[in-house]
């Protein structure tokens, strides 16, 4: 589905319903969204039959204050289709399963390139792991991933050499003067984070992997729109901070066990702007188990 949205984005002749229908995109898009569409209608099939025997999935942030997860809370305020058709809440985990899956996939595929070919920043990830886990073998808990700084900073520089979502774009809603340009009220403006984050301006010596670029002395007083990859904004990622956690919690459990290599060089060419970003070609990566080193 992905790569059909591309070309289309691309090519506008692939835009003509007729061309789109005769080269067989039409076929091959039917069956890709019906693929997509019944696992996210499978998963509130099973919820809505969890929720029936009594089973919501409650979760507390605090002892005092307990909050519904996603789909349940969607599920019961559905009121019955009176309020939320099926279809209606089927679009919503749709959105929910792309924005929250191929984006922090895409993160995570990036991250543990960039780390694996970067052996210094590497080294310090394995010591603050080995110090924040002492010798532990259980999973992190929030406190811990709370506590792996330069692990956080490496992946908020991977997002900004490599922002998994490359591009999104905003209607004007009236005429504005950009670079010396006219742009009148209603054009669609596309932002590129990839570009925006290697602004020298703001990230000198932009093509440096450097993860102490996030410490919070360096970035103080830097510009808030200088650092995209979650959109700004109202309508910015919902699911940031979650995704922050998520990437922190794998590639923490990677490195406990790995050290990595990567078998590629990093060069522009490798980046695919697809839906998310992607890479031409696979990101090959060595596993060397840390227990045999
Ligand atoms: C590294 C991971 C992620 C990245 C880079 C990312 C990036 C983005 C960006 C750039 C947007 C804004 C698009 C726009 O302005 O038009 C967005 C929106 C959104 N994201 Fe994320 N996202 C990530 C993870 C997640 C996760 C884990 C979830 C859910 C669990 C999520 C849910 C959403 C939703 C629902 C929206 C739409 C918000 C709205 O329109 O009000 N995202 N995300």
């Amino acid at each position: 589905m992905g790569n059909i949205i591309r070309m289309r984005f691309l090519k506008s002749q692939f835009r003509n319903k007729f061309i789109f229908w005769l080269l067989g995109w039409k076929h091959e898009q039917d069956k890709a969204l019906t693929s997509l569409h019944s696992f996210t209608r499978s998963v509130i099939r099973e919820k809505k039959m969890l929720l029936k025997k009594g089973k919501s999935s409650m979760f507390s942030e605090t002892p005092s204050k307990k909050r519904l997860a996603f789909l349940d809370l969607l599920l019961s305020s559905a009121k019955d289709g009176t309020v939320l058709t099926d279809e209606e809440i089927r679009e919503e985990v749709d959105t929910f399963m792309f924005a929250g899956h191929d984006t922090t996939s895409s993160g995570i595929t990036w991250a543990l390139f960039n780390i694996g070919r970067m052996p210094e920043v590497q080294r310090k990830i394995h010591d603050e792991l080995d110090e924040v886990m002492a010798g532990r073998d259980t999973p992190p808990t929030r406190d811990d991933l709370a506590q792996m700084k330069y692990l956080e900073w490496t992946i908020k520089e991977s997002m900004r050499v490599c922002p998994p979502v490359a591009s999104y774009s905003r209607t004007l809603s009236e005429a504005a003067q950009i670079l010396g340009y006219e742009v009148p009220a209603g054009t669609n403006v596309l932002f590129f984070p990839h570009m925006i984050h290697r602004d020298p301006r703001h990230w000198p010596d932009p093509d440096r992997f450097e993860p102490d670029r996030f410490q919070p002395e360096r970035s103080a007083g830097r510009h808030p729109y200088s650092y995209l990859p979650f959109s700004a904004g109202p309508r910015n990622c919902i699911g940031q901070r979650f995704a922050l956690m998520e990437e922190k919690a794998v590639i923490s459990a990677v490195l406990r066990e790995f050290r990595i290599e990567s078998r590629r060089q990093y060069d522009e060419s490798m980046m695919n702007v697809c839906l998310t970003l992607q890479s031409n070609g696979p990101v090959e990566i060595r596993f060397v188990p840390r227990d045999r080193e």
